[in-house]
Parts: structure tokens; C-alpha cells; sequence
């Protein structure tokens, strides 16, 4: 069914437009500066198929930080809670995404949340398989599934630009692998992390993924299970608690759906039981949240009644 452009949803888009320069897309990975920081697109999933949307929708751009969603469904799949939340906690921190203070002040030095940089980092290493390649292949394979879009694929030039310029992720995984919460090459992780983050799709692959949880991991189409109800419920509650990370608390109170952000700009939502989102647009707040997109959200979160709380 293709996806019906809205009269609604780009007034929505055009208010919220008007926000972008109050932000600046990221650089601190240079092939992220590249994007145009103007840019502003939404999709809206419904189970039944239909889909609403308003910008540039053709428009890829990269997973970044909400692939973080995405692994830790996949390795509590693979692994059960227990075995997960073992080496990564459930709190949030406050601090940015990338920080590393509360490592050294906690002990053990385990990761508060799976969101965070150091707590993603440790999911993504505990993705089975025996190469880079099969790990990543089996996470992508996942994501396919999810979106319903068997051609999607990463950016390798974003993953290049990323894995050669992580120094502070890079300071994270040793720091980790120093207590023991990691153990395999650094390298390797990292190669498995920037091809993680590099995964490429546009607003309506992304508003199907945020559908699919929104729906408690089925397939309302043909019925299929994707990724157990508990999963979904665990993956949702992080994005509540710490999907914004410092700007969390703001965003359940000023909007109050279950999202994620990355530094692309993109944004995945998942109103339960409603439907998915996906936003993107790559000017940055100053804590790395996409500024016009989560404009968009509040604005339509008003309109439509969308907090669950
Ligand atoms: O590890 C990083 O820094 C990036 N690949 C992802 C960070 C991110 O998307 C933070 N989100 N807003």
C-alpha cells in the first residue's frame, strides 16, 4: 500500500521546520556533517497497513543511536533477561550519551543503561556468531524483519567515518574491557558497533519498526510474532525512561510516548498499541535529540492526545 501524503501532518512539518536553525546536525562523525540540516520528514505506521507522511520521505539516513533498540531486542532474544542485565543495568543517568563519569563512580563498572554509548556497546558485543559478519548479518536480518524491508542495507562510508574517528567509544570498550564487562578485540566491537549505527532506511521503514513494537512485536498484518511481548515491553520502557537520554524527563513530560533518537536526527516512536513514527531530521539540539523533530512530536503528541501518561 503506498504511503498517502498528508495535508495534516505537513502543516505539523512546516511549524516545526521552523526550529531547525536553532540546531546544528552532528559532526563529531564527518559523514554525518554532510546532512542538510533543514530537512525535516515524518511516516506514520497504522497496523492495518496504511501509512500517512509529509516531507521527504525517500530521503535514507542512518540508525545511529536507535539501532540500540533494535540489538538489545535481539540479544535478550539470544540471551534472556538474566544473562543481559547481568552486564548492563536499567537506570537512567542524566549524563550525555557518550559519557564516561559514572563507570569510574559505580561499582562495578557496569553500564547503567542499554542506551547509553557504554551500555549499547556491551549489547552489541554480546551478539552471537563467530565474525564481524555473521553477528552483523544476523542483527541486519533482524531489522529486516522488522521493518518488512528485505533490502535494507548500511552505509559503508558512514560506518568508516565513524570507526575511524571513535576515539571516546573506543575510550569506553577499553575502560570496559579493563573490568571485564567486555572481552573481545576492541576493534572488533567497534567494527560490529559502526556498521550497527550505520544501518541505512528511510522515515517508513523506520515508522513500520516503531509499529511493530507499538504492537507488542506482532505483525498485525499476517499475525506473525516477531520478537516476544516482553521484549517489546522492556525495549519500550527504556525508550521512555532513557530513549532522550538527559532530556528524557522533558520529553515523557512533554510528549509521553516511547521514542528513540540518534544523531542523524532520526527518530523512532511507538505509540502503543496505536502506531509507529519515524522522523528525521538532522539538526541537533545541544544534547544530540533531533530539535524539529522533537518539535514535530510534541506538536502532534498535543493535537492527537498521544501521552500514555
Ligand atoms: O556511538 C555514537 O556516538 C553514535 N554512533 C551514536 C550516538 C547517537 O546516535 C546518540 N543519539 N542521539
Amino acid at each position: 500500500m503506498p504511503c498517502q501524503s498528508s495535508d495534516e501532518l505537513r502543516q505539523l512539518v512546516e511549524e516545526a521546520k521552523r526550529c531547525t536553525k536553532e540546531g546544528k546536525v552532528a559532526d563529531y562523525i564527518p559523514e554525518l556533517g554532510k546532512a542538510n540540516p533543514n530537512a525535516l520528514s515524518i511516516a506514520i505506521n497504522y497496523p492495518d497497513g496504511r501509512c500517512i507522511s509529509a516531507g521527504d520521505i525517500d530521503k535514507k539516513f542512518t540508525l545511529q543511536s536507535i539501532s540500540k533498540v533494535i540489538s538489545l531486542a535481539l540479544v535478550l532474544m539470544e540471551h534472556g533477561f538474566r544473562y543481559v542485565f547481568e552486564r548492563v543495568g536499567m537506570e537512567p543517568t542524566g549524563d550525555p550519551f557518550n559519557s564516561i563519569a559514572k563507570l569510574e563512580t559505580m561499582a562495578p563498572a557496569k553500564p547503567l543503561n542499554p542506551m547509553i554509548n557504554a551500555g549499547a556497546l556491551v549489547v552489541t558485543h554480546m551478539i552471537k556468531g563467530g565474525s564481524v559478519e555473521e553477528r552483523f548479518n544476523r542483527l541486519l536480518g533482524f531489522i529486516r524483519e522488522l521493518a518488512g524491508a528485505p533490502a535494507i542495507g548500511y552505509s559503508e562510508k558512514v560506518a568508516r567515518s565513524e570507526f575511524e574517528s571513535a576515539n571516546l567509544n573506543r575510550a569506553l570498550c577499553y575502560f570496559l574491557k579493563q573490568h571485564k564487562i567486555i572481552t573481545e578485540d576492541v576493534e572488533t566491537l567497534l567494527d560490529l558497533y559502526t556498521r550497527q549505527c550505520a544501518v541505512e532506511m528511510n522515515c517508513l521503514d523506520l515508522a513500520r519498526i516503531g509499529m511493530i513494537f507499538a504492537m507488542d512485536g506482532v505483525d498485525p498484518l499476517n499475525g506473525k510474532r516477531i520478537l516476544p511481548d516482553d521484549v517489546a515491553r522492556i525495549c519500550k520502557t527504556f525508550m521512555v525512561t532513557c530513549g532522550m537520554y538527559n532530556a528524557s524527563g522533558e520529553f515523557a513530560i512533554k510528549i509521553g510516548i516511547p521514542a528513540k533518537s540518534g544523531v542523524s536526527g532520526g527518530i523512532m516512536g511507538a505509540v502503543p498499541g496505536k502506531f509507529g513514527i519515524g522522523i528525521f531530521g538532522p539538526a541537533l539540539d545541544e544534547k544530540g535529540n533531533s530539535v524539529a523533530g522533537l518539535k514535530l512530536l510534541e506538536l502532534l503528541s498535543r493535537k492527537y492526545q498521544l501521552s500514555m501518561f
